[in-house]
C-alpha cells in the first residue's frame, strides 16, 4: 500500500471525509491562523522595509514573533489534518506542492534573515534605515508568503 493511501486510511482521514462540519472546522481554524502568522509577518516586513520607523523594530518583533510561532499550533495540525483527508490526490496538486517548497523557503529566509542582518539589529532599531541584506530578506519574505496564500488557494481549482 503506497503510504498516501496509508495515511488516508487513518481515522482522523476519515473522520475528516466523513464529517463536512469538521473539515470546515480545521479549514476555518487553519485561515486564522495564517491570518495571524502572515499578517504579523508582512507588518514586521514593512517596518524592516522603512515605515513607521519611530517604532523600534526590536520592540515589534518581540511583540509580534510569539504570535506568529504560536499560529504554527493551529495551523501545521488543521492543515495535516486536510491534507491526510485527500493525501492522494494532494501529492499530485501542483499548487499544494508549490506551496510545500515555498513554505520551506520562506522558513529558510527568516531563520537566514534572525542569523544574520538581524544580529546588528541594534545600530538600526529607530529612526535608521536597516542594511540592504536586512531590506532584501523582508521583501523576499513577503513575496514568498503572498506566495503560499496564492497556492494555497489554489489547491481547490486543481
Ligand atoms: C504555515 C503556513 C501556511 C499558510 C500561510 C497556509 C495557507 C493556506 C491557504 C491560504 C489555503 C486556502 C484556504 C481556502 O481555500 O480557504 C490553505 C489550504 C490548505 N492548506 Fe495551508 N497553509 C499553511 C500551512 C499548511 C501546512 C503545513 C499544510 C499541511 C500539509 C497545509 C495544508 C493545506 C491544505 C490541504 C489546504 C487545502 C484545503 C482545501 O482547499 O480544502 N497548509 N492553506
Amino acid at each position: 500500500m503506497n503510504p498516501a493511501d496509508t495515511i488516508e486510511g487513518l481515522a482522523i482521514a476519515q473522520a475528516m471525509r466523513d464529517s463536512p462540519l469538521l473539515y470546515a472546522a480545521a479549514e476555518i481554524a487553519h485561515t486564522v491562523g495564517f491570518v495571524v502568522l502572515v499578517g504579523a509577518t508582512l507588518m514586521f516586513d514593512l517596518r524592516v522595509l522603512g515605515l513607521s520607523r519611530q517604532i523600534p523594530v526590536r520592540a515589534l518583533s518581540r511583540h509580534l514573533l510569539p504570535w506568529s510561532l504560536g499560529a504554527l499550533f493551529v495551523i501545521v495540525p488543521t492543515g495535516l489534518m486536510m491534507f491526510a483527508a485527500h493525501a492522494d490526490d494532494l501529492l499530485d496538486n501542483g499548487p499544494f506542492k508549490l506551496k510545500m517548497a515555498l513554505l520551506f523557503a520562506a522558513g529558510m529566509n527568516a531563520a537566514m534573515f534572525r542569523t544574520g542582518p538581524y544580529q546588528t539589529v541594534k545600530s538600526w532599531d529607530t529612526n535608521a534605515a536597516a542594511p540592504p541584506l536586512a531590506r532584501a530578506s523582508v521583501a523576499l519574505s513577503m513575496a514568498l508568503w503572498i506566495g503560499v496564500i496564492s497556492c494555497g488557494r489554489l489547491i481547490a481549482y486543481f
